[in-house]
């Protein structure tokens, strides 16, 4: 297993000017359509109580309704909503509301780095369930559930990500969801599925979410962050009542950021919201097909799944790359990315490198792809180092 010194994650720490950025998950921020702001129209006097003032506990109505209209507008209305400060802050409120310390809380495998931390700070132990390009693996997942059960642990949860996962690209296909949202009412398991990239689909059918198919035992979250941009902290949960009605309870009075709520209802009101898909749809599509060319010229060996959605490429480093070396090579070089072990839950032989093709610019993409072939051709074992 590698023993990589594993980056922090640390979301809003852009790191070292001059390096070209292929860890960072953050979204392309010039698709956000900012020229629709308008402050003057949160002045008027029907929204100006809304949005400066303390706001109601399960969020603006007003954004909510934008949303239904917008990005959930294919979303079964049912249970309750909640609007909270990003997706992040929705999964610590449901791992605080319904678990103890020391309970297990399975997640698909690799999975989100900010999802094993919330799950520490809450005291869970995280536990991976395998998938693979087909998404979460319901059989692993069956047998996970069990195995923990008869060790005598309680279940707080599952944490997926059906639509594109976080680092692998993976979309679940439709028959694994229909058994995935058996298992959680045959097993009694809540499911939190975290949809933050549902709306950067780069290709292939969109399937039901699992909140559609099981709306009692699924907690849906679905971030604004790669649709629009993260600086709002915004999000919305649904799912059950009583779910949601815990989660509320942990929150702190005043409701979710009234001000910049009414902004973006503002924002999706004015609009065009499927020309804004197709936008994101064709940036992120042309991205990730230009990293993959550079992938297939400058580290031909290696070998990965094309990523139904998202913003990552996840790679397999090929024999004999050893990957502390590579990664220090890169670093010298002036391209970063994540290693494997930032993602993985088990233990793995850490030869996966996580490309991030959302944040830099196509050139500086290219570069920091060719950058990385170099250090890729030095970093075999018995290689020797670039300019060494
Ligand atoms: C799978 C996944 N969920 C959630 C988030 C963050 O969402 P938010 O900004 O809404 O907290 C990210 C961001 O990288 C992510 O990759």
């Amino acid at each position: 297993m590698s023993a990589v010194a594993t980056p922090r994650f640390v979301p809003g720490d852009i790191t070292a000017p001059g390096i070209i950025d292929l860890a960072i998950g953050y979204p392309d921020l010039s698709v956000f359509p900012a020229e629709l702001i308008d402050l003057q129209a949160l002045a008027a006097a029907d929204s100006r109580t809304r949005a400066f003032s303390y706001g109601p506990p399960k969020g603006s109505p007003t954004l909510t309704e934008a949303l239904f209209a917008t990005l959930l507008r294919d979303e079964p209305r049912l249970g309750s909503t909640l609007l909270t400060n990003g997706s992040i802050e929705a999964i610590d409120l449901v791992l605080r509301a319904l678990s103890t310390r020391g309970d297990v809380l399975l997640s698909e495998d690799p999975c989100f780095p900010a999802l094993v931390g919330t799950a520490e700070l809450a005291g869970l132990r995280v536990v991976g369930v395998r998938a693979d390009h087909h998404g979460i693996d319901p059989d692993a997942l069956e047998a996970t559930i069990d195995g923990v059960r008869l060790a005598g642990h309680q279940i707080a949860g599952l944490y997926t990500m059906p639509s594109a996962s976080n680092p692998t690209g993976a979309r679940l296909c439709l028959p694994r969801r229909h058994m995935v949202a058996a298992l959680a009412s045959s097993k009694d398991v809540l499911v939190i599925e975290d949809d933050a990239y549902r709306a950067v689909n780069l290709g292939g059918l969109v399937h039901p979410t699992l909140h559609s198919l099981n709306p009692d035992k699924v907690l849906h979250l679905r971030s604004l962050s790669k649709v629009l941009c993260p600086g709002f902290r915004l999000a919305i949960a649904i799912g059950p009542d009583d779910v949601v009605e815990a989660m509320m309870r942990l929150k702190p009075v005043g409701g979710t950021t009234p001000l910049g709520s009414e902004l973006l209802a503002h924002i999706l009101s004015r609009l065009d919201f499927d020309q804004h898909l197709r936008l994101l749809q064709d940036v992120y599509s042309r991205r990730r097909d230009m990293a993959i060319g550079a992938v297939r010229t400058h580290l031909p060996d290696a070998t990965f799944t094309e990523p139904s959605g998202g913003f990552f490429l996840w790679v397999r480093l090929p024999d004999g790359t050893d990957p502390d070396t590579l990664y220090a090579r890169a670093a010298s070089l002036g391209v970063s990315y994540l290693p494997e072990g930032m993602f993985t839950v088990e233990p793995t032989d850490g030869r996966h490198i996580r490309l991030s093709f959302s944040y830099e610019p196509p050139d500086r993409i290219l570069e920091g792809i060719r950058l990385l072939g170099l250090a890729a051709e030095t970093a075999r074992i018995g290689g020797h180092a670039v300019g060494a």
